[in-house]
């Protein structure tokens, strides 16, 4: 089976030369062919279609299988993603003509709650996408400011500290400009901040039933509760734009669940995120004074074995990091077997403690990148950069 031959850089322009949009539409059309998803004929069919209408238009409609199709694919070529062994499971909400016309942002913001609630499922999170209005030549497609849907702030105090998510702090301050306020807690769920190109930014406080949280208690050690640590239940990525035959998707928001390396070996005690080890460690009796005694490793482990018990004991889907890493590497070698490649950025899937003890250590990949597939994009808010 054949893989695309188109390599892009990540954050490719929103204005695509009509000439790259056909490039792009036919090797879809090729990809979903060899694939098996539609027989010859029908896809020299379509590939006569979408020209006709990319020449009257400028533009073309995927079809609702090309973009649930298309997604899986893209989801598969990302080399960033450790979780590709489900590919196929990724369910596609069609959210194109949601606020249609370009000036509905509660329509938007609306549709973004209902993605929260399915994704959580009561607890049984599911890996969902919702892919909203495309950019066309003439007027790029809808964005929301955060980089994930649930997230939380980040206060930068006078003496440069932080209170709450440092990795926030600039949408934050962009947020608090809006004349958001926020409760100034290390875990205030940022709003959403939904904007049409053109139209100045909204944005919306989320009801809490959407924001399902899981608070962060230890098997063995009692005190451990009163630190009072929490996560959100599940990642949703919305700062990435879905690049899919010639068509740009500012606004597709992912769901999946959490590897427990991600929150406790990450976000709650990277020294530039929350940064909690210290404090773990002094419960635990440690001696922080010095390196050798290796106590950030030991804190760092009760840590991450704290996250997979809170989530299983509130019922909410989580994996661990050797789980994780043997999927992928089922998944590499079906791939091979289905005569592809398996594009993967060794840094970005080597989860971030133990890595030498999972089986995808020892093994090499190419980040090679094809399309279609999810790549960053420039931050929205007037500032320039890109957020992490
Ligand atoms: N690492 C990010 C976070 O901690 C989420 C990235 C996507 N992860 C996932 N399991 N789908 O929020």
């Amino acid at each position: 089976m054949k893989t695309s031959r188109l390599c892009v850089q990540p954050s490719t322009p929103p204005s695509l030369l009509a000439g790259q949009v056909v490039a792009e539409a036919e090797d879809l059309v090729g990809q979903l062919t060899a694939e098996g998803h539609l027989p010859a004929d029908a896809a020299k069919r379509r590939t006569r279609e979408i020209r006709a209408e990319l020449d009257a238009t400028g533009t073309y409609r995927q079809s609702s299988e090309e973009l649930c199709l298309g997604a899986r694919i893209a989801w598969r070529n990302n080399p960033q993603c450790i979780g590709k062994f489900y590919w196929k499971g990724l369910e596609t909400r069609d959210c194109r003509d949601v606020g249609a016309g370009g000036g509905d942002e509660s329509a938007l913001f609306e549709a973004l709650v209902d993605h929260l609630r399915l994704a959580w499922n009561g607890g049984r999170v599911r890996m969902l996408l919702s892919v909203f209005a495309p950019s066309r030549p003439d007027r790029p497609g809808p964005r929301v400011w955060n980089g994930q849907l649930i997230r939380y702030a980040g206060y930068r105090q006078h003496d440069g500290s932080v209170v709450g998510d440092p990795e926030t702090v600039d949408l934050t301050e962009a947020v608090l400009r809006l004349g958001w306020r926020g409760r100034g807690t290390e875990y205030d769920v940022l709003p959403l901040v939904i904007q049409w190109p053109g139209r100045e930014p909204r944005w919306f406080d989320l009801p809490p039933d959407a924001v399902p949280e899981v608070r962060i208690s230890h098997p063995d050690y009692p005190w451990f509760e009163r630190l009072g640590l929490r996560w959100h239940a599940f990642p949703t990525i919305s700062n990435q734009v879905l690049e899919l035959g010639g068509l740009r998707y500012p606004l597709a928001p992912f769901s999946a669940w959490y590897t427990c390396t991600e929150i406790g070996a990450r976000n709650l005690s990277d020294t530039n995120r929350y940064d909690k080890l210290p404090q773990i460690a002094k419960g635990m009796g440690l001696d922080t004074g010095r390196d050798r005694t290796l106590w950030r490793d030991r804190a760092l482990l009760e840590l991450t074995s704290a996250v997979l018990h809170s989530y299983d004991q509130a019922g909410v889907s989580v994996i661990d990091h050797h789980f994780a890493t043997k999927q992928f590497v089922r998944h590499e070698e079906r791939e091979h077997k289905n005569g592809r490649g398996c594009p993967a950025d060794w840094s970005a899937i080597v989860p971030a403690t133990s890595g030498s003890t999972t089986p995808i250590w020892q093994r090499r990949y190419e980040p090679t990148r094809t399309l279609p597939n999810f790549s960053p994009q420039p931050v929205p808010w007037p500032t320039g950069g890109t957020e992490g």
